[in-house]
């Protein structure tokens, strides 16, 4: 008899597969730095519009040229960040919602995106049941805070997104029908005021993220659901390396942010470098210019990668929507049963994932 060892492979020899995506991007065509909502922008350097506008459509080549599919939502004058088009919803299995900004500043951008949505909804490009389901209620920057991680959205909080806008998504994306659970994560460090810009989603079962910028309870689940990780640096953060777009093979990310892209490596992933400065004048890079769409034909859960203690979560579908409350709970988890609003607990023990 063979006794076959599995021995997980998580070096530069792991394999991984690009999978296409379909992206919405928006053009800096007004890119400017005329207010500070964020501790990145800063009044006094001068903005370089027409070069933020060659990086942008560099990155948009780049894209293409790897094979994904870039839609793109025309800017608006008078709202110079709406090149950051991550914070322009989010997209789960079709079904599209559209956000609403903390910052007056931004706040005009929402309905923008919920009419692009309502178009492409009608032109088919969220797939033949794909919906826009109109903007957030609650206070929701879209996936500058919201990150599918496979069967997980991890959904950030502490500077935008609420957490009454977590509880919000189970309900209006009907995460529960999807088998999607949403983790809340909160952000402690003001310079890295949305998720995307502290974590970046690898391959279902992998994140990268700089541990510092999360609370001690959220740094603690990120711990027991990732055991894998990249653990970025302050340089590889400082850098925005970590807002980055993953293909599952090729890691789009800041052309700068050099220490990043040695990690990536290791893990087997090939890092696209992108020069991206002028834009990042606003606070944002890659990530942030750069929403993905998945269709309705595009599957959205993967095989569950969750080894299970206790095999599946315990729902409560009749509960109301409250933060979980037992002391063992280590995930501030906050979901949709799979036909109403209730809460998923997950027990006292936290799932764990496969190596990746
Ligand atoms: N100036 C923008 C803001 O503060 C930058 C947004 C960056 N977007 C992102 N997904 N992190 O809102």
């Amino acid at each position: 008899m063979t006794l076959e060892l599995s021995v997980p492979r998580v070096g530069a020899d792991t394999p991984r597969t690009a999978t296409p995506c379909t992206f919405l991007m928006c053009p800096p065509t007004y890119f400017d730095v005329v207010y500070t909502i964020n501790p990145w922008m800063d009044l006094t350097v001068p903005v370089d519009t027409a070069r933020a506008v060659e990086q942008w459509e560099a990155l948009r080549r780049t894209y293409e040229r790897h094979g994904h599919t870039v839609h793109v939502v025309d800017p608006q004058p008078g709202l110079p960040d709406m090149v950051y088009a991550a914070n322009g919803g989010i997209v789960v299995g079709g079904r599209a919602l559209a956000p609403r900004f903390t910052h007056a500043e931004r706040q005009a951008e929402g309905p923008v995106f919920s009419r692009w949505f309502d178009d492409a909804a009608r032109a088919g490009v969220l797939g033949p049941d794909g919906v826009s389901v109109g903007q957030a209620d609650e206070l929701n920057e879209g996936e500058g805070d919201l990150l599918l991680a496979g069967d997980l959205l991890l959904a950030g909080t502490g500077f935008r997104t609420s957490r009454a806008a977590h509880a919000e998504l189970g309900r209006r994306l009907r995460l529960g029908e999807q088998g999607i659970t949403v983790v809340t994560l909160e952000l402690v460090d003001p310079r890295y005021y949305h998720l995307d810009t502290a974590l970046t989603v690898l391959a279902p079962g992998l994140v990268a993220y700089l541990p510092e910028a999360f609370s001690r309870e959220s740094l603690d689940t990120l711990r027991d659901l990732f055991p894998d990780a990249i653990l970025a640096d302050p340089d590889d953060a400082a850098a925005l390396g970590l807002n980055a777009v993953s293909d599952g093979r090729h890691v789009y990310l800041n052309a700068a942010a050099t220490g990043m892209h040695a990690r990536l490596r290791e893990r087997g992933f090939e890092p696209v470098g992108i020069e991206i400065d002028e834009i990042l004048k606003g606070g944002g890079s890659v990530k942030c210019c750069t929403l993905t769409l998945r269709p309705t034909q595009h599957p959205v859960v993967e095989p569950t990668s969750l080894v299970a203690e206790p095999t599946s979560p315990v729902v409560e579908p009749t509960s109301p929507v409250v933060e979980p409350v037992e002391t063992t709970q280590r995930w501030n988890v906050v979901s949709t049963g799979p036909t109403t609003g209730g809460v998923v607990s997950t027990g006292s023990t936290t799932p764990r994932r496969a190596a990746r």
